[in-house]
This record gives C-alpha cells, structure tokens and sequence, in this order.
C-alpha cells in the first residue's frame, strides 16, 4: 500500500480529530500514519519516502498556521525523493476567507519537494476556538474524503 501521512499542530483537538476522520476513510486503500507536528521531525516523514501529504492548517490570527507552514519548509530541505501528492485542509471558528489559505499555498508553490497540489480544500468551522465543528461538517469531511481518493489516485 502506498504511504501517505496526515500532519496536524492541533492544540484544542480540532484538526486532530479531522486528520483521524479522514485517515478512517481512507485507511483501506492507504497506509496512513496520523501525526503532530509536536512530536515529529521532518525526517520521520521523510524515512517513509511518502507517496501523499495531507496538511491540517489551523487559522491563527487570520492566517495559515506558521509552524506547520514552517514544519512543511523544513520537510523541503530534507527531502529525498519528491512527495507525488499533497493535499491540505483548514479548521477556523470565524466565518470563512479565502485568504485565510494565502500562506500554506505560498508555502507549498515554494518548495520544490511536491509533485501535485490537490486543487480542492476542505475548511471546517468551529463553534468556538476549542470546537466542536459546527453542524454538516461531519458530510464535508466525507465529500473530501471522496475529492482526496480521486486526487490520489
Ligand atoms: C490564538 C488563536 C487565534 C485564532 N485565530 C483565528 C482566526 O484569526 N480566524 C479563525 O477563523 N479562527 C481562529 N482561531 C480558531 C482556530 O483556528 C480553531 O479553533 C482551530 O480549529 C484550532 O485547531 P486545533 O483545535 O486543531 O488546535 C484561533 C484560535 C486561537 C487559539
């Protein structure tokens, strides 16, 4: 099975929670490896030689989260053999900008160690900066999950 890890930097749960979701519905076509950012290093991911890399951006003061944005930077700089596959995915408690994604796209246009962008996101929202996700987010999650095995395939 081809190797795909899931990185999150939850501190409330919130993306923790969507990374499981969507390592569930995907877990018998993938060998998904769930992990956060706390307690990994860009060369545990790289060892595995991943074919995908699904990112959970959290929104932090209206951005994309700096240090999982600074984790993927890193990735770069150790990487080996390209990652064919990368997909992100965002988690927020205030309505919905598209800017909000500005810089984990900025990110991922830089470096060099991505093949292919999944060109859809998902973005979930909170009902308050510890969660739980609002309403429908549980059917957003599986249409994503839906997107990512066609992306990945
Ligand atoms: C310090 C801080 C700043 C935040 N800033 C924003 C923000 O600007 N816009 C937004 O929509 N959500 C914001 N949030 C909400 C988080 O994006 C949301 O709670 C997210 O789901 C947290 O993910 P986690 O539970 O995986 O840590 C903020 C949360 C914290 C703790």
């Amino acid at each position: 099975m081809k190797k795909i890890w899931i990185i999150h930097n939850s501190l409330h749960g919130n993306s923790e929670k969507i990374s499981k979701q969507l390592a569930e519905g995907l877990k018998d076509k993938y060998d998904i490896s769930v992990g956060s950012i706390k307690n990994i290093s860009p060369k545990d991911i790289t060892q595995d030689e991943p074919y995908g890399l699904i990112i959970a951006v959290r929104i932090i003061a209206f951005c994309s989260d700096k240090e999982i944005r600074a984790f993927v930077n890193n990735l770069d700089k150790v990487i080996k053999k390209p990652i064919s596959k990368v997909a992100y995915f965002s988690t927020h408690a205030l309505g919905w900008k598209k800017f909000f994604i500005k810089g984990i796209k900025k990110t991922l246009g830089k470096i060099g160690c991505v093949e292919d962008i999944c060109p859809e996101y998902l973005e979930i929202k909170m009902q308050g900066a510890e969660g739980p996700a609002i309403e429908g987010a549980d059917v957003k999650v599986e249409d994503f999950i839906s997107i990512l095995k066609d992306f990945l395939k």
